[in-house]
């Protein structure tokens, strides 16, 4: 068996034997054990890396301004190759973004939304060009419950819900995999050349009965991260590439990343952030089947209070006596897990986190400040998205070279 394959095996086995309450990957997320995921075991068998505080504050210092609070808390907290992509960067090279959306249905949740808000602040802050994946393609292959076009709107959908993050029209291309596909070909073939079906069958658990499109997708992924797949942005030059991503889609990576060495390219860096779990609790997922597990972008002020109010677990005690006496758990608690993730202000998010910890908040306050902040942010998001037209998106969608690349010299 070739080193990758018995890498890739080993990996699975670790995560399964140490991690048994446990499954992470691209078309599954169970966690059986009812609380936070345990992340430096993750980090462990998954073979990436921490995100340190001298990286932070590498960052910091290049990018001349605070850095975002998902780097500070630790949501966005580990990684591949970062270094080597800050390095790029100090040498004046630079770098470019790649992240990407499965478009499932015509709404996004929250938790969709962090890594396109954290890809728009690094786009900010590095001055860098962004691409993101609209992968249709994928969807229509894994979940076959429509046609082909109707991925192919909910992706233009969705691309108004990405456009209203606040991504600069000017330095973002955004693209259908479906349609785009011919323009990275080249790179798709070589992924698909140097990749087994054994090896797909290890790292997505695909069978025989799967349909082809399952197994020739994932080069469908893995080309975005070679800038080669661009030409009208970066020409023929070669320039690494960072993927913020949930940790769900490291496998996709893991297998890039390996091909990128056998083609002798830089390896794509990837930076990873938690898993938001459903609102039901640290073992439950959002979706859409169940409208009551998430926060959508499209729910009005009243569901986001019904929600989080009557749906969101609390660690706080069975009663007021209870509560008082031995504190809010805080390793099951919802509400103060999203604030963590949605609460900018780190004062006030420590205030709650004693406060709360020892129970002298109770659960209905720290609720409210939920509701409170994420009707802001979802509300906010709607004014921005009404204002995002067709031509927009067309424009997002149009081949065409991006004003911040190539690299200004004083990067
Ligand atoms: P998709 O549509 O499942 O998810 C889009 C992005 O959102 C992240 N995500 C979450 N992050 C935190 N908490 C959650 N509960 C949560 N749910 C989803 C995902 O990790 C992802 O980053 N195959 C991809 C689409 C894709 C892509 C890419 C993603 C194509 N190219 C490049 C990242 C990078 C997908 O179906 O994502």
């Amino acid at each position: 068996m070739q080193q990758i394959e018995q890498d890739q095996q080993k990996e699975q086995e670790i995560t399964q034997n140490e991690m048994p309450d446990l499954i992470i990957n691209p078309y599954e997320v169970v966690n059986n054990s009812k609380k936070q995921i345990d992340y430096d075991k993750l980090i462990q068998s998954f073979g990436c890396q921490r995100i340190e505080q001298s990286h932070i504050e590498r960052i910091q210092t290049l990018t001349q301004k605070p850095v975002h609070h998902y780097l500070r808390r630790g949501i966005f907290f580990s990684h591949r190759d970062l270094n080597q992509v800050l390095d790029a960067y100090e040498a004046g090279k630079g770098f470019y973004l790649y992240t990407g959306r499965g478009p499932s249905g015509d709404s996004m949740h929250v938790g969709h939304l962090m890594p396109f808000i954290f890809t728009k602040y690094l786009q900010e802050a590095f001055d860098v060009p962004v691409v993101i994946e609209l992968s249709d393609d994928e969807k229509f292959f894994h979940k076959s419950e429509t046609t082909l076009e109707e991925y192919q709107r909910y992706g233009y959908e969705n691309a108004k819900d990405i456009i209203a993050c606040g991504f600069d029209i000017n330095k973002t291309f955004i693209f259908l995999s479906s349609k785009y596909a011919g323009h990275m070909y080249h790179n798709i073939c070589k992924f698909q050349h140097a990749i087994t079906y054994s090896q797909l069958r290890g790292i997505f658990g695909l069978n025989e009965s799967d349909n082809c499109g399952k197994v020739a997708y994932p080069a469908v992924q893995a080309a975005p991260s070679l800038s080669s797949s661009f030409k009208h942005i970066f020409g023929k030059d070669e320039v690494m590439c960072l993927v913020p991503q949930g940790i769900d889609q490291d496998p996709y990576f893991r297998m890039t990343r390996d091909v990128c060495y056998k083609l002798k390219v830089p390896k794509t860096g990837c930076i990873h952030s938690q898993f938001l779990p459903g609102l039901h609790g640290f073992g439950t997922k959002m979706g859409t089947t169940d409208p009551t597990s998430a926060i959508f972008l499209t729910d009005t002020p009243k569901q986001i209070e019904e929600k989080i109010k009557k749906h969101a677990m609390s660690g706080g005690g069975m009663t007021k006596k209870e509560h008082q006496e031995k504190g809010a758990d805080l390793t099951v608690d919802v509400p103060y897990h999203y604030l963590r993730f949605f609460l900018e202000d780190d004062a006030r998010l420590e205030e709650i986190r004693v406060q709360y910890g020892k129970g002298v908040m109770m659960t209905s306050e720290v609720k409210k400040e939920l509701i409170t902040v994420l009707t802001k942010i979802v509300t906010e998001h709607q004014q921005r998205r009404a204002l995002v037209t067709d031509e927009m998106v067309e424009k997002f969608m149009e081949l065409r070279p991006l004003n911040n690349y190539p690299p200004k010299k004083n990067n």
